[in-house]
């Protein structure tokens, strides 16, 4: 299943956030994070640095490993910092302009482009700086504010920054009606007194003493209720989102098995069909 479709698009800003000092989900942990939201979103671990089509979503051509748009601006900035390594030649540049122009004014318009997807395509099979680019795109507008934000939780547990990843991946990174920092606001607001429990991580929000599994479990619980009832469906392809619920319910399924630090072991989670499934370290660049 094919859902790159259902990435939230923004408009890119500047990153929110400064400092990167809590940094957990690296070398295995990333990439089994990055491999459990590769198989909600696509139905398996591959990446797509070659995948390229128009939607007709109203984002133009939705491309690469985290469905850059032509249409929001972030696709432009992929291949702005693609052209820093090829000093500014090679096959996307006599698109520049368009690209430019479209991300500007976010249109989904693809005149102009015709070549962009064959050229998309052969770039992101087959030269691996073009696909290093995406990587590292994809870490600064979804990995990194997911990651800021689990460092001002004080989050612990892979699991719990898997699914601000993935929350970010989906949902968008941002406080608007249904991006990531709005549910993270509605999670904290929702503890009105200490919830002690024994995962062995503590957090302290709003002066109140909330095991980390707690909030982890509640913040699936508010994700599911946006999944189901989105505050702004026009953004999330109308009512497809509510058949998403079944990464929620995965990562609950992880927490039953208290699979909370990920590690150099494999995780167990559950696929999209609800059966359970292993994602393993991957050596493969994620
Ligand atoms: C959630 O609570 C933590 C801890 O009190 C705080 O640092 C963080 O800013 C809050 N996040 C949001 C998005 O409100």
């Amino acid at each position: 299943m094919k859902v790159l479709a259902y990435f939230v698009k923004l408009a890119l800003v500047a990153p929110l956030f400064a400092g990167f000092t809590h940094g957990k989900l690296e070398g295995c942990s990333k990439s089994i994070a990055i491999d459990i939201t590769g198989i909600y979103e696509n139905g398996d671990t591959k990446t797509y640095f070659h995948y390229c089509e128009d939607l007709g979503d109203g984002r133009g051509y939705t491309a690469g490993i985290a469905g850059f748009c032509t249409g929001t601006g972030d696709a432009w900035e992929v291949i702005q910092a693609y052209h820093k390594l090829t000093g500014g030649k090679d096959d996307f540049t006599p698109m520049d302009a368009t690209l430019a122009k479209y991300a500007k004014s976010g249109s989904d318009s693809t005149k102009g482009l015709e070549k962009y997807c064959s050229v998309f395509e052969k770039l992101g099979k087959s030269d691996t700086r073009f696909q290093q680019v995406q990587i590292n795109s994809r870490d600064k507008m979804y990995l990194k504010p997911a990651q800021d934000a689990a460092a001002k939780l004080g989050l612990k547990f892979h699991i719990s920054e898997g699914q601000l990843f993935d929350t970010s991946i989906q949902h968008g990174p941002y406080d608007d009606k249904d991006g990531l920092l709005t549910l993270i606001k509605e999670t904290n607001n929702s503890f009105k007194a200490n919830a002690l429990g024994d995962s062995g991580s503590t957090l302290n929000i709003n002066g109140k003493n909330v095991d980390e599994i707690i909030w982890l479990k509640k913040f699936l619980d508010i994700r599911e209720e946006h999944l189901k009832h989105p505050k702004n469906p026009d953004n999330q392809g109308g009512n497809y989102w509510a058949q998403t619920v079944y990464r929620v319910k995965s990562y609950r399924y992880a927490i039953d098995q208290k699979q909370y630090n990920w590690g150099n072991t494999a995780v167990k989670i559950l696929d999209n069909d609800g059966k359970p499934t292993t994602v393993k370290c991957s050596n493969v660049p994620k």
